[in-house]
């Protein structure tokens, strides 16, 4: 057939192979739909019943976190862009020049394309759990921005971050923001900086992290009096209801979400208003009235610890920058 981009005229010991137009698209490792199936039910059968929090993002639940993120409560995702804002130079000047700007849990790409004119990447890869969240976003950066080289990945990355060969291996700026890393109990969290350190050597992180603060403070932003965190939690039940074909009744269920001190993070669970019984094709389990299923952890971290935890992952130059208010920290680090 016909190539429009192969000239007949390049002489044979010239490379005649264009790279590829950008943006490309990778879909690498998904999770297939038996495990995920055993993974919830797994969880609902336990003793101290639960479901992964990556259940809170079908369609519906990504559009209620956005709500979410405009509540006036929930501080994070304002106090990481005033962050970025008040220090964007700063920050590209400390993790250093940057050839391919890797971002896990890209989404909608905003945080990173406002750090596209501060760190200047010659190739941006949004990585996120399924590469059609990634599809609408990154056609609009192709756009925008012609000479940037665009490989959007599909990957598990709390599995694996091996990246397809595209992607550049010098020069890589690892950005993990929103303080997602607080999902993880903090040894998981520290083998997942192990593993972003291991596959950044000579570039580095930039990533966001939530602060210990008040009760006071943390609970309204997990527990707002809309009920929009209601919601996103409650909406776990209808998407495990779609993936194993249960018959969880959210009007007997009610959101609950607390500080605990002790392991200093916020705690999300659903708890059965009424004595009920849950049933799906391979099995049941009943709950008592007051009975909870642990839905999300997001960890809170003093800076000084999070600081201790990057330099054990092998991290150097580590440093940090806070909102005013000291609320949440965005870190950088050379790897
Ligand atoms: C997306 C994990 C950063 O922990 O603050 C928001 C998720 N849960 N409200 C967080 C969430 C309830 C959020 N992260």
């Amino acid at each position: 057939m016909y190539n429009p981009s192969y000239s007949p005229y390049v002489p044979a010991s010239e490379p005649c192979i264009k790279a590829a137009a950008s943006p490309r698209f990778h879909q690498l490792h998904s999770e297939d739909d038996d495990a995920v199936r055993t993974e919830i039910e797994r969880g609902l059968r336990a003793d101290r019943p639960s479901i992964s929090p990556k259940y809170l993002y079908d369609e519906l639940g990504s559009n209620l976190f956005t709500a979410i993120t405009q509540l006036p409560e929930y501080y994070p995702t304002r106090c990481e862009r005033e962050i970025v804002e008040r220090h964007a130079t700063e920050i590209a000047r400390h993790v250093g020049p940057v050839r391919s700007l890797i971002d896990l849990g890209a989404g909608d790409c905003a945080k990173a394309e406002r750090l596209f004119p501060y760190l200047a990447p010659a190739q941006y890869v949004p990585v996120d759990i399924s590469v059609e969240y990634l599809r609408q976003a990154v056609d609009r950066l192709g756009a925008r921005y012609t000479e940037l080289d665009l490989v959007a990945v599909g990957t598990d990355f709390f599995e694996t971050l091996s990246l397809p060969p595209d992607v550049g291996e010098t020069e890589r700026l690892f950005f993990y923001p929103g303080s997602s890393i607080g999902n993880l109990a903090p040894d998981h969290a520290a083998g997942l900086l192990k593993r972003i350190r291991e596959a950044c050597a000579g570039g580095g992180l930039l990533i966001g992290v939530d602060l210990v603060k008040s009760r006071a403070l943390l609970e309204p932003a997990y527990d707002d009096p809309l009920g929009v965190t209601a919601a996103f939690n409650l909406n776990t039940l209808r998407h495990a209801n779609r993936i194993i074909d249960a018959d969880f009744d959210v009007a007997q269920w009610s959101h609950v979400a607390f500080y605990n001190e002790a392991q200093a993070r916020i705690e999300m669970h659903l708890q059965a208003e009424t004595d009920l019984t849950v049933t799906w094709p391979r099995g049941q389990r009943s709950f008592a009235r007051g009975q909870r299923i642990h839905t999300e952890n997001s960890y809170k971290y003093w800076p000084s610890t999070f600081k201790a935890m990057l330099e054990r992952a092998g991290f150097h130059n580590v440093r940090y920058w806070t909102d005013e208010r000291e609320w949440f920290a965005l870190f950088g680090a050379r790897a």
